[in-house]
């Protein structure tokens, strides 16, 4: 049956929700230690930077890539920055698998509170040429991949009844097509937004959060100088007239949108929930 505008919290629910942390000092707010994260496509580029901060506040880290000794690589480099890390190689497309993942991360560490479903794709089809091949790959990475990551994340953190944070990576693609033959990515990231914001409304009562990070154009990067600043980063990456959309000037860097993951999985922001936060430069403020 439809509950309109319920949430179906109840008195019993509150207790362990979110507790008030005014009286904890900032550095503890931020630290993560003691807990679990895994970023799913944390290999590489946006998802190692996140994996690699999120270790650097000291979650254990569980890099799930569908490139297996890429994933090996990447939690190599965050161990090397200090960090407890581990990898596995996962399809986040495949239903079984990522149960598996599910499982697995809690039997070895004993749960899970941090979950980024980070994998996605950025093809480019006019939507005249598109096939229906075109449109299921995007479909099935961007939004099924995170909705499988959701429902298993979700669901270890319920039986653990101590709430969770699943941060999902959308695009400024979930709020604005902003070029064409983007039509299959910007469906399935406008479909993480929406998916993001419903579970938040349903899971909150479990003391989950859920929250959507929403980066406009991100550099590459290699990893050895993932977590190099360069003043001259993603200046001549896109074209000048992508750039001029953008208020603040440049392009992101991978960092910049782990910075962000990072602040939205700890408890600085216990009473966020269901937003998407855009790490955009401001481009959409245009
Ligand atoms: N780079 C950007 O400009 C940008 C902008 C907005 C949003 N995003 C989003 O950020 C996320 C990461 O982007 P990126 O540029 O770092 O991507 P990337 O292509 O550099 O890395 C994606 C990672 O996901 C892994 N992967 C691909 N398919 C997978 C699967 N089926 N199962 C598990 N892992 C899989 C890849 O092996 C790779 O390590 C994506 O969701 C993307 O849509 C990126």
């Amino acid at each position: 049956m439809w509950k309109g505008g319920e949430c179906g919290v109840t008195s019993e629910d509150v207790e362990r929700t979110v507790p008030d942390v005014s009286d904890q000092p900032l550095d503890r707010l931020m630290r993560l230690d003691g807990r679990t994260a895994v970023v799913t496509g944390g290999a590489r580029n946006i998802g190692l930077a996140i994996a690699s901060r999120l270790a650097e506040a000291g979650a254990r880290v569980v890099i799930a890539d569908a490139d297996g000794p890429e994933a090996e690589l990447g939690a190599e480099y965050v161990r090397s920055r200090g960090g407890i890390a581990t990898s596995i190689a996962v399809d986040v497309r495949d239903s079984d698998a990522v149960r598996t993942l599910a499982d697995a991360v809690v039997e070895q560490f004993g749960g899970v509170d941090i979950w980024v479903n980070n994998a996605g794709m950025f093809p480019t089809r006019g939507f005249l040429e598109m096939s229906d091949a075109d449109w299921d790959a995007t479909v099935e990475l961007n939004l099924r991949g995170t909705f499988l990551g959701c429902r298993e994340a979700a669901r270890r953190m319920v039986a653990a009844e101590r709430g969770g944070v699943i941060v999902n990576i959308a695009s400024a693609a979930a709020f604005r097509s902003s070029g064409i033959e983007l039509s299959h990515y910007v469906a399935s990231k406008f479909g993480v937004r929406g998916l993001t914001q419903a579970l938040a409304v349903e899971l909150g009562r479990h003391g989950i959060r859920v929250i959507g990070v929403a980066p406009t154009y991100i550099e590459r990067r290699e990893r050895d100088v993932l977590h190099i600043a360069s003043p001259t980063a993603g200046r001549e990456r896109r074209p000048p007239h992508l750039l001029f959309h953008l208020p603040l000037g440049r392009e992101g860097v991978p960092d910049d949108v782990a910075r962000v993951v990072l602040f939205c999985a700890s408890d600085l922001a216990l009473l966020l929930t269901g937003s998407p936060i855009l790490v955009d430069a401001g481009q959409l403020a245009v």
